[in-house]
């Protein structure tokens, strides 16, 4: 692409002012489109205009308005003489043509580049929602709620036999990704020792985890009762049971996040609370 060659001083000031303001109707376009729900090929076009707009109208500026001679300076002497020096202040002030209408340019120019700024803020808003507690919290928050099997049914300690494994959910929540939990039935006398503050988290020898690998999030699911380790598949992660489920073996650095339990009037599992720690894999301001 060729820039034109304005034929005036007053010509080049209105292509230029054409081109920003070009150049500031696409960018509101681009802005248009996006907050209407966006079609890319256009958007391209529109951001090509926009920026093409401001770089043609530079450059006709630049072609029309600064000096366009080539200069060799002698190295020696190499303080100028006063003539030259005002020579050069002089010609850097005029310019190959005087602006006549510099506001204009400077108007238009800023009115492109704002234009262009403001759109360019608008793919903020494709982040998405702000994730807020989200990342920190599950279902299981806000009190007292029944632990649930798959199919919404509630589980009493007698529906789960001694070394006995199931997943549940809380009430209402079956199809939450960050809830499944495990319900171990550890045996008596194996050495199960809770963490300090969490004794009374279990009901006899049933405890929960999350079920939630704190590696990469993959579902633990094996569990080896004899030894009291729970085992996770994708990469062989191995937490302790007895010893809140810490991590003894693999990738994983943290502990599976304790569900301190308890019975309702009916005789039925709750939570009373949510984890111990956030769900699934690290965490930047996790301590275990
Ligand atoms: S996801 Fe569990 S060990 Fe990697």
């Amino acid at each position: 692409m060729t820039s034109p060659e304005p034929t005036s001083g007053g010509a080049a000031e209105r292509l230029a002012a054409a081109c920003f303001l070009l150049a500031t109707a696409a960018a509101i376009g681009l802005a248009v489109v996006y907050w209407r729900g966006g079609q890319t090929q256009l958007e391209g076009i529109m951001l090509a205009v926009a920026l093409g707009g401001i770089g043609m109208g530079i450059v006709v500026v630049a072609k029309a308005f600064l000096p366009d001679e080539e200069a060799t300076e002698a190295r020696e002497p190499l303080a100028s003489p006063e003539a030259e020096v005002a020579k050069l202040t002089a010609d850097l002030e005029s310019g190959e043509a005087p602006v006549a209408r510099r506001r204009v340019l400077v108007a238009s120019l800023g009115a492109a580049l704002t234009a262009l700024g403001a759109s360019l803020l608008f793919p903020i808003r494709s982040l998405g929602p702000r994730p807020g507690r989200g990342l920190k919290t599950t279902p299981y928050e806000g009190g007292r709620k029944r632990v649930v099997r798959a199919d919404g049914t509630p589980v009493r300690p007698a529906d789960l036999p001694e070394d006995g494994v199931i997943t549940v959910w809380p009430e209402g929540h079956t199809d939450a990704a960050d809830a499944p939990t495990l319900l171990i039935h550890v045996r008596p006398n194996q050495g199960f020792r809770p963490r300090p503050g969490r004794e009374g988290w279990t009901i006899g020898n049933i405890v929960a985890y999350s079920k939630i690998c704190t590696h990469v999030g993959c579902p633990v699911g094996l569990y080896q009762a004899a030894e009291g380790l729970l085992l996770c598949p994708c990469h062989q992660s191995t937490f302790n049971v007895l010893e809140g489920a810490r991590p003894i073996f693999g990738p994983a650095a943290r502990s599976l996040p304790q569900l301190p339990l308890a019975l309702d009037a009916a005789g039925y599992i709750v939570a009373t609370g949510d984890f111990s720690d956030p769900v699934g894999p690290g965490f930047w301001d996790r301590e275990r």
